[in-house]
């Protein structure tokens, strides 16, 4: 499918799959805007790809953390007059993997303030941008380990993060598609990160076009699915 150059926010982007997302999106010919948390991390990583003759813009954003989300979409209202496409990409993991019985409250907490009310709140504080940019998607970057059908216990607090972001999917989805903004939820498999770890068999350029491939080869009108490489997964 060929596709106008979009302009595109990837948050947690200054390594592992969101850095690999921004080049290869850069690489189409997309407007890319790389965030980090750190801007130390976040220029390193534009140089990276500027290296490779690849030119993205950097954004400092730290999802965890609400003033920074709403300073960030201040600068970026003064930047661009319009965004198409936000992948809600930065995430953390429990620092160990035990039981839900001994999982404890920071854990839990952090995760769910990383990986669930932080993309929320940045829908939340983009929308002008997004209504601007229609037809806009936002992708939540998602994992099996959220899926309630398939819950097994371990990663308690991720999973569960995970779960909840899913669920701000489906809300996000309901709300949005009568603003022609199209929300989904998309694993991009098991993939060798910091994240994944050594064992995952998936090479990173291949979990970055999992999550790439909602915005050029599935249509806009598709909303309010939770999806993988090989099609859907069960909520
Ligand atoms: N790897 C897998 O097997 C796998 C499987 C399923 C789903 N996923 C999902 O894929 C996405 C990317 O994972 P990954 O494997 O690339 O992980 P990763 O290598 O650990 O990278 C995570 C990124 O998120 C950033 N981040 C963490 N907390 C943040 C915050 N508060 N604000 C902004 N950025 C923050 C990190 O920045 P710092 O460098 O500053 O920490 C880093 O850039 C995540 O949503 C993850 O849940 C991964």
């Amino acid at each position: 499918m060929s596709l106008p150059s979009q302009t595109i926010l990837v948050t947690g982007a200054n390594k592992g799959i969101g850095f690999e997302i921004c080049r290869q999106l850069a690489q189409l010919g997309h407007h890319v805007i790389l965030s980090a948390r750190s801007e130390e991390r976040g220029r390193a990583a534009v140089g990276a790809l500027a290296k490779e003759g690849l030119k993205v813009d950097f954004l400092q954003l730290d999802t965890a953390d609400e003033a920074s989300i709403q300073a960030s979409v201040l600068d970026l209202k003064k930047r661009l007059k319009a965004l198409n496409v936000l992948i809600n990409n930065a995430a953390i993991l429990d620092t160990w993997q035990g039981t839900i019985l001994d999982a404890t409250a920071a854990e839990i907490r952090n995760t769910f303030i990383t990986n669930t009310l932080g993309p929320v709140l940045l829908v939340q504080a983009l929308l002008p941008l997004l209504e601007a940019g229609r037809p806009a998607r936002i992708i939540n970057v998602s994992s099996q380990l959220g899926s309630v059908a398939n819950m097994t216990d371990g990663w308690a607090g991720y999973g569960i993060s995970k779960a909840a972001l899913n669920a701000a999917t489906r809300k996000l989805a309901e709300a949005l598609q009568p603003r022609g903004i199209s929300v989904n939820a998309a694993s991009p498999g098991w993939v060798r990160t910091e994240m994944g770890g050594a064992s995952a068999p998936l090479p990173v350029e291949k979990g970055a076009q999992n999550i790439i491939r909602l915005i050029t080869d599935i249509p806009h009108s598709l909303t309010n699915h939770y999806l993988e490489a090989n099609g859907e997964i069960p909520w």
